[in-house]
């Protein structure tokens, strides 16, 4: 009989119960959000790649800011999370994550921000500024984009204010909030990108200063994306504290399979677990895709190597039909260009080029037929500091499953896998 339920899917994001692992970065930001409690603002900037788990990471730590568990801080925050469109203002952001938790807040700050916004609050919506860059200024009656974005920091900050003390006020414990997160999802598709984190760090210190700072934003993008917000004021970097999601750990990836078997309530082998689970990468994404084939592809309750290896053959289709064709051969024809992304995949770090020579036996990767047709096709990407890496985790994984999946019957696979596996087992225990 096959599984009715799957707990496992890739498209979407992980519900708090089947969340598993980044307990250090979980713990990390809790901390925080309790001295924020407080009133000692604290801000996040999330970072990573594409599927690597940022969203999970925000949608469970909103759950946990909401839950008022006692086991995790008893947290009891207003909290509201957003994902920004492509091309969106700053402005109308802040303003729907505002108009977002306006149904939560309790009847004693409505009433407050009612009587004592005006314009900016009425029939209970927020209104920073009007939308439109030229509109913009003429509305808030500013002549410079400078004018306009001072105008709006500030009715940020009296908005923030009155929430925060209208939160204060709160006399029945039933009501009461410990202050207010907002998490801003996708800042790389904001318009106006550059020089975001200044306002926001403004809005925090304003309020602070004021002992009104039971605020924390947390910014979720891609790295590239981050140099831009910071843009134009060095001090904002400081005000926010950097938390780089890079891949799992493999005792976190198998804690999100173990999760979500259990859940179905199917056992596992775990030796086989072990064997298989460095396929992963320690990829979120690429778990997803794994345990949810597992799941589809078991028909006795039990996961064993049989399973393992049909699901690993549905992902592998899955992965490499992902648009990779132009990057990687999937054919397996044993080129030096191909050695040298197995390589890559296998190890999971940048690498030098020397490096690289090295383990493809000293051949010459440095002509225009290998490194040079790998960058142009994008495969490959070289970082400011001269190293090399994939294209994506996604790639990687792509290619990880491929080698995995042949290594039986390609005794050179077999063999990199081992000696690159020797290699990383040296350099984490160092
Ligand atoms: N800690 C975790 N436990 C279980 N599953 C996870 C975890 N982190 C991520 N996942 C799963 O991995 C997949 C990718 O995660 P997510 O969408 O959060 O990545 P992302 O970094 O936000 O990606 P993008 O940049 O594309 O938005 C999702 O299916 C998600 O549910
Ligand atoms: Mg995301």
């Amino acid at each position: 009989m096959f599984n009715e339920f799957n707990p496992f899917n890739p498209n979407s994001i992980v519900t708090p119960t089947l969340f598993a692992g980044r307990h250090e970065q979980v713990l990390q930001i809790l901390k925080k959000l309790a001295q924020v409690r407080e009133g000692l603002p604290s801000s996040f900037v999330l970072q990573g790649e594409r599927g690597i788990g940022k969203t999970a990471l925000a949608k469970l730590i909103l759950h946990v800011a909401e839950a008022k568990d006692p086991k995790l801080e008893k947290l009891n925050f207003l909290a509201s999370y957003y994902s920004v469109e492509r091309g969106q203002t700053f402005e109308s952001v802040l303003q729907a994550c505002l108009n977002s938790m306006t149904d939560r807040m309790p009847d004693t700050v409505l009433k407050r921000l009612t009587n004592r916004l005006g314009g900016f609050f009425k029939n209970g919506k927020f209104t920073i500024g009007a939308f439109g860059a030229s509109a913009t200024y003429e509305g808030l009656g500013s002549s410079t984009p400078e004018e306009a974005l001072l105008a709006m920091k500030d009715r940020a900050v009296s908005i923030f204010s009155n929430i925060i003390s209208g939160l204060d006020e709160v006399q029945d414990t039933k009501n009461k909030r410990d202050g207010v997160l907002l998490v801003i999802d996708e800042i790389h598709n904001l318009k106006d990108l550059s020089g975001t984190a200044q306002v926001l760090r403004a809005i925090a210190t304003t309020l602070d200063v004021n002992q009104l700072g039971k605020i924390s934003f947390m910014i979720i993008g891609y790295a590239e994306g981050m140099n831009h917000f910071f843009e134009g004021d060095p001090s904002a970097r400081r005000h926010f504290d950097l938390i780089n999601l890079a891949v799992m750990p493999r005792h976190e990836a198998k804690e999100v399979l173990i999760k979500g078997f259990t859940r179905t309530g199917l056992t596992y082998d775990e030796n086989v677990l072990e064997k298989n689970i460095d396929v992963a990468g320690g990829y979120p994404h690429s778990i997803q895709i794994i345990g949810h084939n597992l799941v589809g592809v078991d028909e006795n309750q039990h996961i064993d190597q049989d399973d393992w290896a049909k699901a690993l053959r549905r992902s592998a289709i899955e992965l490499t039909q992902k648009d990779f064709s132009e990057f990687y051969d999937f054919k397996g024809r044993g080129t030096l260009r191909e050695t040298v992304l197995n390589l890559l995949a296998l190890r999971g770090r940048p690498m030098t080029k020397q490096e690289i020579k090295k383990l493809s036996d000293g051949k010459n990767i440095y002509t225009e037929t290998c490194l040079g047709a790998l960058k142009k096709s994008g495969a490959i990407k070289e970082t400011p500091d001269r190293t090399i890496v994939l294209h994506s985790m996604l790639f990687r994984a792509a290619i990880l499953i491929h080698l995995y999946t042949h290594a039986q019957e390609n005794q050179s696979y077999s063999d990199l896998i081992k000696k690159i596996k020797s290699l990383n087992n040296k350099t984490d225990s160092i």
